[in-house]
């Protein structure tokens, strides 16, 4: 059931919520909640993914009672292991259809609070409430919904906060005051604009302002988990808009200054260079059909930081930004740093798609040489295919001529790079001169003229003066040993 046909529906939701409810799960949990006394209901997020049509494996079951407790009996019953978060008042376990199914599902179950969600939150839940009290401390109406488990209206969808009108109408609307919502947990305000990225919904007026208003309560916030908003921005399919509203918000600056300070246009002597940030943006999007890879998402984000320090009017000539591919690489640390994210290969492979992102589009522009190919192969190695796809991306003009010269240009750099891979196997160059084979052949330690000769072959084989073989390597190492006197 799709969110057409439930509009267009005039069945009443207690009869065909039921199509959502079919695992076996969702029984044993209300009969579990039966013998136990208390009321169970399905909540928040995979109740709105039902209706939107979403896949979702994560299923939010709250309870009027402990949580705990009810989790405990559920695992009895299907043999599953549990895992209890004392301080959160949570219990996890996990569940498939049948013994032949690699189709988990995650349950959790948690107590119906009276108090502020904060599933983050280190302090022990204190007061129990009702599914309705347990509602409006919810982030959003359309993660509010909730459907009954109990066997009288078993499938009844509870919405005291009209979230299917919003679902309907793609609004992201809090159940209560957005100040009061939002100062319970800050992060609240990027779920706000990550979920209207990721649905294409619109923040309602009232709510954006209150994130306006209450932008600098992100301080209190771990870095971690802004980061996890950020990568879940990044992985939509127009993470502009989420981008565009973090800067309008007055979010961005407090979290990735460098790229809000991508904002504007400086003109001098009646010239004026293209807002950088835009552009980042239209790259960013250009990206995403190509490519899942967030960490190539991240780049195309990041691939122009270095411009902003690196400006200069030149008279003359214009707006410059020399360098700023080498800049921008150098302040990826900085940046992964700032957001707690990993300073892994990951990150080196930001480093180094934000430092050569220059390299094909100079090459484009040439005559494309065999042996600037062979130096691209040998920098990039097995990522130039991603570097190619965001040069690709990065070309925003408005000229349509210009743009296809480009693409032109670049399907003719893609080209030479497999033929010349194909002759020269540069990718994943290793040196077929190794320091070891010149110490044992002239007996010498090591020493400055091991790496004198490494290098004269390396170049040799990347100018293409002599083939990438171990036969034309070592002749040519003896050539330049003898000139070195060994
Ligand atoms: N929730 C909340 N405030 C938060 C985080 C979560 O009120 N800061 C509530 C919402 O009702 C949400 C539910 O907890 O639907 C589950 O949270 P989570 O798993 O983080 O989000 P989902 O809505 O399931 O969406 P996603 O999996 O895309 O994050």
């Amino acid at each position: 059931m799709n969110l057409w046909k439930m509009y267009h529906s005039t069945l009443p939701s207690d009869i065909w919520t039921m199509d959502y409810l079919k695992s076996k799960i969702f029984r044993i949990v209300s009969s579990a909640a039966k013998e136990q006394g208390v009321r169970a209901f399905v909540i928040g997020g995979y109740v709105r993914d039902c209706f939107l049509g979403r896949p979702c494996k994560d299923i939010d079951i709250v309870v009027e009672g402990s949580g705990i407790a009810l989790a405990e009996l559920v695992a009895k019953r299907v043999g599953s292991k549990l895992s209890v978060f004392k301080n959160f008042g949570t219990a996890m376990l996990r569940f498939r259809e049948d013994r032949r199914s690699d189709e988990w599902m995650e349950i959790e179950f948690v107590g119906a609070r009276k108090e502020s969600y904060r599933r983050e939150s280190r302090k022990p839940i204190v007061e129990d409430g009702t599914l309705e009290e347990d509602q409006q401390r919810r982030d959003f109406t359309i993660n509010a919904l909730a459907f009954s488990l109990q066997e009288e209206d078993y499938g009844a969808l509870v919405d005291p906060f009209n979230g299917m009108e919003d679902l309907r109408n793609g609004l992201i609307r809090t159940p209560l005051d957005p100040d009061t919502t939002y100062s319970d947990d800050p992060l609240r305000m990027i779920r706000a604009i990550r979920f209207a990225t990721q649905l294409g919904f619109t923040i309602v007026p009232e709510s954006l302002e209150s994130i306006r208003r209450n932008k600098e309560r992100l301080s209190i916030l771990s870095r971690e988990r802004i980061a996890e908003e950020l990568n879940k921005i990044l992985k939509a399919a127009k993470p502009s808009t989420g981008f565009y509203l973090l800067e309008d918000t007055g979010l961005l600056e407090q979290f990735l200054p460098q790229i809000s300070r991508l904002k504007g246009v400086e003109t001098l002597e009646g010239k004026g260079h293209k807002d950088i940030f835009a552009h980042t943006l239209q790259v960013l999007d250009n990206i995403c059909p190509n490519t899942e890879n967030l960490w190539l998402r991240w780049a195309a984000l990041l691939h122009d930081i270095g411009k902003p320090s690196t400006k200069k009017y030149e008279p003359g000539v214009g707006w410059t930004f020399h360098s700023h591919d080498f800049i921008g690489g150098k302040m990826i640390p900085g940046v992964f740093k700032q957001l707690k994210m990993p300073l892994n290969e990951k990150m080196k492979y930001v480093q180094k798609i934000v430092q050569l992102h220059l390299r094909p589009i100079a090459l484009a522009q040439e005559e494309v040489t065999d042996s600037a190919v062979r130096r691209l192969l040998f920098d990039a190695g097995d990522d130039v295919d991603d570097l190619m796809t965001l040069c690709e991306a990065d070309i925003t003009s408005k000229n349509d001529k210009l743009v296809q010269k480009h693409k032109r240009n670049f399907a003719l750099v893609r080209e030479k790079l497999v033929e010349v891979e194909a002759k020269d196997a540069i990718r994943n160059f290793q040196n077929p001169i190794t320091g070891e084979i010149i110490m044992q052949k002239y007996n010498i330690p090591p020493g400055p003229a091991i790496g004198i000769i490494k290098e004269y072959v390396k170049e040799a084989i990347l100018e293409g003066e002599i083939e990438n073989n171990f036969e034309q390597a070592y002749a040519l190492m003896e050539r330049k040993a003898a000139e070195l006197g060994l």
